[in-house]
């Protein structure tokens, strides 16, 4: 995987303030916020907050009305707007692809607009299809009309990264894509921005999908004031306020389970074949395995089916119609949540991970995923009592201080 050297750039808003013309109250008012260079900040907040509008102010999409705002230190808030668009990309909900050019058009526009050579643009498309999970061969002479909701959601990423730009904006870019189609863009883009380390700025009204993507989470109310600024586990374990509980809503330690992911648990290795093996190969395979059962995998080392002792008695050699469909895997950079969902809707309470290109690399089952939550119950509660004794230290502290009364010189 080529590694850019394009990493984040930090971005810093000072007093940034929208009033549109008519409106009485501002959209946006007088927002302060640091973001370090290569962090995920994600905005979130009640329809109609101002969260578009703040966001759209950091790339000039929209005007702000007050405040500065700088990237890299760099104050662009009178810059050329079109200079500034080359190092800001920008990905919106429903991707926003041109209908009327195929897939390689849309990603090459800005690397077109900047005036790159056909060769080096169309490396790019090939390098950057690839980066999204698209196969190039496959998809870079298509239309959008001829792409599901979720390739095209790729494609706009990918457009977004075109120029390499240090920051990227993004508008509830999975908002119009179906529940597993989107955990699917958003682990994608959880392991995209492992690879690249751009600063992103995302916007949505899913306090889940924060949990889930953001470094830290803005949660913004009305006129984009910022209720609570910090982490998931922040905001998840000492919420600010009433308001920002009622985002975070019920279910605060389940919801911690969005926050480790499938490559911090111990994945299972388990006895596989593949569909060129012989079947008496298979037979002796799961019989010296002792295990009842044996992952099939395919011709490219994707988990294709379970195969049971029974399945293989009855295939009669052929493994065509034998086994089961595995219909369920996830990726490293899964949430325990997701596993845990797979798991408890296999019927044997398991799931197959699978690396970037579908090809198996383990399995997670029940028994793994409860002693991790427990593992992780256990951390918050000593983490806790910890934060406490730390409490009553520094207290016992001040006592022996002032009992010495030297002032407090003295050391710990
Ligand atoms: N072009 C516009 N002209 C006037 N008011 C607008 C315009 N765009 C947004 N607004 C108003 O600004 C507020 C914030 O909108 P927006 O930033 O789109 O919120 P969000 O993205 O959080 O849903 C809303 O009250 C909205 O009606
Ligand atoms: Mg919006």
């Amino acid at each position: 995987m080529p590694e850019t050297d394009n990493h984040g750039a930090s971005i810093e808003l000072e007093n940034l303030t929208k009033r549109y013309p008519g409106s009485p109250q501002p959209a946006v008012d007088d927002v302060n916020m640091e973001i370090k260079a290569g962090e995920v900040v994600v905005f979130v907040g009640p329809s109609g907050c101002g969260k578009s509008t703040t966001l759209k102010m950091i790339n000039r999409l929209i005007e702000p009305t007050g405040g500065r705002i700088r990237i890299d230190g760099e104050d662009v808030t009178d810059i050329d707007p079109v200079k500034l668009r080359r190092n800001v990309g920008y990905a919106i909900q429903s991707a926003g692809l041109f209908p009327h050019m195929t897939v390689a058009q849309n990603i090459g526009l800005v690397p077109r607009m900047i005036g790159w050579s056909k060769s080096r643009i169309s490396a790019r498309v090939e390098e950057l299809l690839d980066l999204v999970g698209l196969d190039p061969g496959e998809f870079h002479g298509r239309y959008p009309r001829q792409l599901s909701g979720g390739q095209q959601q790729r494609v706009g990423v990918a457009r977004a990264l075109a120029a390499d730009p240090p920051v990227l904006l993004m508008d509830e870019p999975f908002g119009a894509v179906d529940p597993i189609t989107r955990d699917h863009l958003q682990d994608e883009l959880i392991r995209l921005q492992h690879e690249l380390h751009k600063t992103i700025v995302f916007v949505t009204h899913d306090f889940d999908e924060a949990i889930k993507i953001g470094d830290r989470i803005a949660v913004l109310r009305e006129r984009s004031h910022i209720a609570q600024f910090d982490t998931p586990e922040a905001i998840l374990t000492n919420p600010a306020d009433d308001f920002v509980s009622g985002f975070v809503g019920a279910g605060a330690a389940l919801k911690r389970l969005n926050l480790t992911r499938v490559r911090d648990v111990e994945i299972t290795e388990y006895p596989t074949v593949t569909v060129d093996d012989p079947l008496q190969e298979i037979f002796n395979r799961l019989r010296s395995s002792g295990t009842n059962e044996i992952l099939l995998l395919d011709k490219r080392g994707r988990p294709y089916k379970w195969l049971r002792r029974g399945d293989l008695m009855r295939a009669r050699g052929s493994l065509a119609r034998a086994g089961t469909l595995v219909n369920d895997t996830v990726t490293r950079d899964a949430t325990l949540r997701d596993a845990l969902e797979a798991v408890l809707t296999d019927n044997a309470g398991r799931v197959v991970v699978t690396g970037r290109r579908g090809e198996y690399t383990g399995v997670v089952d029940m028994e793994t995923l409860m002693n991790s939550v427990h593992e992780l119950l256990e951390a918050d509660r000593l983490e806790a009592l910890e934060a406490q004794h730390d409490l009553e230290g520094s207290r016992t502290d001040r006592t022996h201080a002032e009992q010495e009364g030297d002032g407090g010189e003295t050391t710990a």
